[in-house]
């Protein structure tokens, strides 16, 4: 198969015209690859974790890119033309949001924000307002409130599968593609690579701040994250 893209984590396959295989590979990058390790079987985990959060997802109706879990590595997908848009949804203040805006690390947010930065690494993803996604034509404004109202929408369906799964839901970045015929479907993955959490109990970190921030071993935390999203009544 062609490789297509390569990616910091994975990389991107072509099976045929309508469909691509995702490889997750064990690289761990943080501060747009400044820091890099490999963390052997992260890869593992990672295809796991989202095989079972793409498929709760889809149970609950919201459209993915997910087609199969084709092996430990390997996921087949629907092809489609991935939005250059980074979008995150926040319901505890933390990360770049702490930092940009002085607030303390763990506020709980009256309501979930809803954020953009432009993806695009030569720049460093820089943060953009509707106005200027519309401007750059990455979307029109249909499409950002499309958006926008799917990834509430995802946010309400996660963070209660996380809370069952005694994971407090923090933050978490989402990818866009459009389909063949111009459907915006979530693609990429969810994984704790892109997202925050955690525990409800304790507040330990079961995410890669572990690894942004030499916290602690990441694979464990990871494990557990699995453990106990595939353990959820
Ligand atoms: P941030 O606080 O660094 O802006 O990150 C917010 C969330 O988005 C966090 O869960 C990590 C995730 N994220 C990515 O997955 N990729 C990225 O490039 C960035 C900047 C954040």
């Amino acid at each position: 198969m062609k490789k297509i893209y390569s990616g910091k984590a994975k990389d991107v396959f072509e099976k045929n015209e309508n469909e691509v295989v995702i490889y997750f590979k064990d690289d761990a990058t943080a501060g747009n690859g400044a820091k890099h390790a490999i963390i052997e079987g992260k890869g593992i985990l990672n295809n796991k974790i989202t095989d079972l959060i793409f498929k709760h997802l889809m149970s609950k109706g919201i459209e993915t890119h997910f087609i199969s879990k084709l092996s430990d590595r390997e996921q087949l997908v629907k092809k489609v033309t991935i939005i250059p848009l980074e979008v995150i949804l926040r319901n505890y203040s933390a990360g770049s949001f702490s930092k940009r805006y002085g607030v303390k690390e763990g506020k709980k947010f009256k309501e979930p924000t809803f954020e953009i930065s432009y993806k695009e690494d030569a720049l460093n993803d820089p943060l953009l307002n509707k106005d200027h996604a519309i401007a750059m034509e990455i979307v029109d404004e249909k499409e950002y409130e499309e958006i926008k109202s799917k990834s509430k929408e995802i946010n309400k369906i996660l963070t209660s599968l996380f809370e069952r799964a005694g994971i407090i839901l923090v933050d978490f970045k989402l990818e866009f593609g459009k389909d063949k015929e111009g459907k915006i479907v979530l693609a990429d993955e969810f994984s704790p690579d892109n997202c925050r959490l955690w525990d409800s109990k304790t507040l330990k970190k079961l995410d890669k701040d572990n690894f942004r921030n030499d916290l602690g071993n990441l694979i464990s935390s990871y494990e557990i994250v699995l453990e106990r999203l595939t353990n959820v009544k």
